[in-house]
């Protein structure tokens, strides 16, 4: 796994939208636990049943839950190569199992990218977009409009607005990265991995600094 690239940063910092664009150009999975658990929450299964409250009230899902879906997915074939981990880990605990999962394949993180984006800008970001039914593509009202509205560019299927990026839910969720997740920058600093972009610039402008800095990183 050469490439483990980590997207810090609060919710509606433009994660899911980099990861998108970012493992086009790298060629290895986008692993969003949002993502997953949606899917599961989608599907009924039981893991989706446990995890619904928790979405729907914007805490987190808890550890045990988390790292087991986690390593089950890091454990596929295409991560072979590396992955992006969109929204995990999101706790001390999450990232010291992560820690345990790669120190037993004799890998490494490459880079814990942080994306810092104001809280006020947050707020209008989340309440502004809307993802795809079908496969979770983003839009925002005003920055990333859809050629039509209501509908995703990319495959026709209904945009929608998330659950929990209702205004309650987001300042909720926003409270709990600040008490929960963003301890765990000085963990990755204390290892030497993080580095900060700026999350405010254009979309292609903060792809292009990430990309930068892996290349940077990564070996041959
Ligand atoms: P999750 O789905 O991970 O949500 P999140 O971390 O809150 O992040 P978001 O998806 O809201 O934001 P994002 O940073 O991806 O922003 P986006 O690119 O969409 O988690 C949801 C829930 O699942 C959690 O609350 C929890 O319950 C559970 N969960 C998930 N992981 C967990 C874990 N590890 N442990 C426990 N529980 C877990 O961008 C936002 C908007 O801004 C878009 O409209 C976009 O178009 C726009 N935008 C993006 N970049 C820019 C830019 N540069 N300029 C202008 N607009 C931009």
């Amino acid at each position: 796994m050469s490439q483990l690239v980590i997207l810090l940063g609060p919710p509606g910092a433009g994660k899911g939208t980099q990861a998108r664009t970012l493992t086009e150009h790298l060629g290895i999975p986008h692993i969003s636990s949002g993502d997953l658990f949606r899917e599961h929450v989608a599907a009924r299964t039981e893991l989706g049943k446990n995890a619904q409250s928790y979405l729907d009230q914007g805490l987190l899902v808890p550890d045990d839950v988390t790292i087991g879906m986690i390593e089950d997915r890091l454990a596929r074939p295409d991560c072979a190569q590396g992955a992006l981990l969109d929204g995990f880990p999101r706790t001390v605990a999450q990232a010291e199992a992560l820690d345990r999962i790669l120190a037993e394949r004799g890998e490494k993180i490459l880079l814990v990218a942080k994306i810092a984006v104001e809280p006020e800008i947050l707020v209008r970001r989340l309440s502004g977009r809307r993802t795809c039914r079908k496969a979770g593509h983003i839009f925002h009202t005003e920055h990333s409009p859809p050629k039509k509205p209501g509908v995703c560019d990319v495959d026709g299927s209904e945009l929608i607005q998330r659950e929990d990026d209702r205004p309650a839910t987001v300042e909720k969720r926003i409270r709990v990265y600040n008490e929960r997740t963003a301890p765990l920058e000085a963990y990755y600093r204390d290892h030497g991995l993080v580095v900060e972009f700026d999350g405010e610039r254009p979309m292609a402008e903060v792809t292009e600094a990430v990309l930068r800095e892996i290349r940077q990183r990564t070996p041959g």
